[in-house]
């Protein structure tokens, strides 16, 4: 087991920042994100920031078409959420196992993976009004 870092956020400006903080820290050493956490936990706003520090500024939440491509100077970030993958083919026609390993990969509803990938996971989870606590675990 890996280190786990736990961090409590009150607004939706903190959670970006510690999304800025996993991408500065983080990416170039890992390649894959995988966030966890229920509807409205926070996950598209941490990939704001995580995006936003690689110079990305205009994220969006790509629900319905599962991956959205942002070019950054640091390489592409593919911004993937599986909230609405049914099969997992789906996954193998979008060329989400080539991404990997290739560019920087941060998804949302990891829970919806149909195999272990190896890499730092994201866990939020609403604590009150505001209040998210989000660890960060290592692989
Ligand atoms: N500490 C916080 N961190 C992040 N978001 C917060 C926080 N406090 C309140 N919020 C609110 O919670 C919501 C989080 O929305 P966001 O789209 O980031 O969630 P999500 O996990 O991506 O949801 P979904 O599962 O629908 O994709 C926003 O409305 C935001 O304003
Ligand atoms: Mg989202």
């Amino acid at each position: 087991m890996g280190v786990v870092r736990r961090f409590i956020t009150r607004s939706p400006e903190e959670t970006e920042v510690l999304g800025q903080f996993v991408f500065c820290r983080y990416a170039r050493r890992y390649r894959t994100f995988l966030l966890f956490g229920e509807m409205g936990s926070g996950k598209t706003t941490f990939v704001r920031g995580f995006a936003g520090a690689a110079g990305y500024g205009n994220v969006r939440s790509p629900t319905f078409t599962m991956v959205s491509v942002y070019p950054t100077p640091s390489g592409r970030i593919h911004h993937v959420d599986l909230y609405r993958l049914e099969a997992p083919d789906a996954l193998y026609s979008l060329g989400f196992m080539d991404m990997i390993g290739r560019d920087i990969v941060i998804v949302e509803w990891a829970e919806n993976l149909p195999e272990d990938v190896e890499a730092v996971r994201i866990d939020l989870s609403v604590k009150g009004e505001g209040e998210r606590v989000i660890t960060v675990s290592l692989p």
